[in-house]
């Protein structure tokens, strides 16, 4: 069997053979099919890339089918129980889970730079008191640029692995920034002595403690949302991170163009919504009529349907079972009725089993946020700090691919032919 693709041009009767690798055909080998010398040659049209893979990549592998999420080859599940959120960075970046000196190294490096110039918090005073975090957290990535300037030297692997390390290190520092001035409280410090998730869990919620120990259940919790929210291949916000980044503008105006793609409530700010959804279903019993509004385009069921997964999310089990030991700690968050049923109703009901709808990545996670005490607006800001490691990961890999250029799609055009200016005076 050749691995190859004959192509008829009825146009023209003339045969073409391209090669087929990795499942793919190449889009440029289409260019040769032309009807004349005059031809541009054919085209793939493709809105919203549905079926266009924009590069190699060897650093996450979903099977949307069968719900399955690996990263560098490991399951999500195996990485969710057994590993720490600064592991898997390690993993996703490097393609290898560390040894114990090059873990403690790591460690080391991204403690050291948890701090972040005060003049974010002078900043942080420009905006309204009720700003959404999520704007703010976007305008602070992006503001990082201006105090690293030498980070434009994205070709460089020494620079780019020096500023790998201080967005990690510095995302949580940032977010809880901008939730301590949503929530009026003073800017707290990063405390160093400890791990990634309990200092965030410190910046965000200690008030008058001395010795503030994080809950090591909601600490364990939050470690394992940001294994699962690391990386997801090449969505919305992983490609506008690749697409920005491929003009060699620095990492964090890339960052903050995919964390501004990450906002938007089709794809992270999804968590916020589907909050914002449940309190306004408000009861079991205005479950049926909601389910309605989908079914006729009125509403929405947000948490549900993906573009790639066609099956149960395999985030969405883990995140599943991890509400049930945060509530142990925290108390029920009494949306999650609604939640189960809204659940058992969607996977039974027709419209949603044909579509293949099934719960995603958002669908659990914002009652646990709510519970650990986080309002909606910081959801988004949540998925954004674990995120922002798969998008440094798709950047760096999309800067050393050979194959890669500054990303231009095409388009067809579809506007007015030629014509002449009209002064306004003659304009009918
Ligand atoms: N509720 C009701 N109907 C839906 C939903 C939903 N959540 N999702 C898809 N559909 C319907 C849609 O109306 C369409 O129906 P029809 O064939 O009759 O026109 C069909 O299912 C296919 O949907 P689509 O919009 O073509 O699918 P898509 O691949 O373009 O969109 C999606 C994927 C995630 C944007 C969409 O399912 C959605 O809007 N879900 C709710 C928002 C959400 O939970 N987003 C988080 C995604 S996971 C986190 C992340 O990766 O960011």
């Amino acid at each position: 069997m050749a691995d190859t693709l004959t192509i008829t041009d009825n146009r023209t009767g003339t045969q073409y053979e391209l090669p087929i690798k990795d499942g793919t055909i190449s889009a440029m080998d289409l260019r040769q099919i032309k009807t004349d010398g005059e031809d541009f040659g054919l085209l793939s049209y493709d809105p919203a890339y549905k079926n266009t893979a924009s590069c190699r990549s060897a650093i996450t592998m979903i099977d949307g089918d069968k719900g399955i999420l690996r990263y560098r080859g490991y399951p999500i599940e195996q990485l969710a129980e057994n590993s720490t959120f600064l592991e898997v960075a390690y993993l996703l970046l490097n393609g290898e889970l560390p040894k114990a000196d090059e873990y403690s190294k790591w460690e080391n490096e991204i403690t050291n730079h948890t701090f972040v110039h005060e003049y974010v918090i002078r900043a942080m005073d420009g905006f309204l008191h009720d700003a959404h975090m999520m704007g703010k957290l976007v305008t602070f990535i992006a503001t990082l640029s201006t105090f690293y300037p030498k980070s434009k030297a994205v070709r460089d692997k020494a620079t780019r692995d020096e500023h790998i390390v201080k967005i990690i290190a510095k995302m949580p520092t940032l977010a809880a920034w901008c939730f301590r001035h949503s929530t009026g409280r003073p800017y707290l410090y990063p405390d160093n002595s400890l791990s990634y998730c309990g200092n965030f869990l410190n910046m965000l919620f200690r008030m008058g403690e001395q010795n503030f120990k994080p809950n090591p259940i909601l600490e364990r919790a939050l470690n394992v949302l940001f294994i699962l929210h690391a990386d997801h291949e090449q969505n919305c916000s992983a490609s506008a991170a690749r697409a920005v980044g491929s003009s060699e503008a620095d990492p964090y105006v890339s960052l903050a163009a995919a964390a501004a793609a990450l906002y938007g409530p089709l794809h992270g700010g999804a968590n916020e919504a589907v909050l914002r959804m449940l309190r306004e279903i408000g009861d079991v019993k205005n479950i049926p009529s909601f389910i309605d509004g989908c079914k006729n385009g009125d509403k929405r069921l947000m948490g549900f349907g993906h573009r790639v997964y066609k099956n149960y999310d395999p985030r969405a089990k883990i995140i599943k079972d991890l509400a049930h030991e945060v509530f142990a700690v925290t108390g029920k968050n009494p949306l999650l009725d609604i939640a189960l049923e809204l659940e058992k109703i969607a996977l039974n009901d027709e419209y949603f089993v044909k579509r293949k709808l099934y719960p995603n990545v958002d669908f659990y996670s914002g009652l646990i946020y709510q519970a650990m005490g986080f309002p909606v607006e910081m959801f988004p800001v949540l998925f954004a700090i674990p995120r922002s490691v798969g998008w440094l990961a798709q950047w760096q890999e999309m800067l050393t691919d050979p194959a890669q250029k500054i990303a231009r799609p095409r388009q067809v055009y579809i506007g007015a032919g030629e014509r002449d200016y009209v002064p306004m005076d003659k304009r009918g």
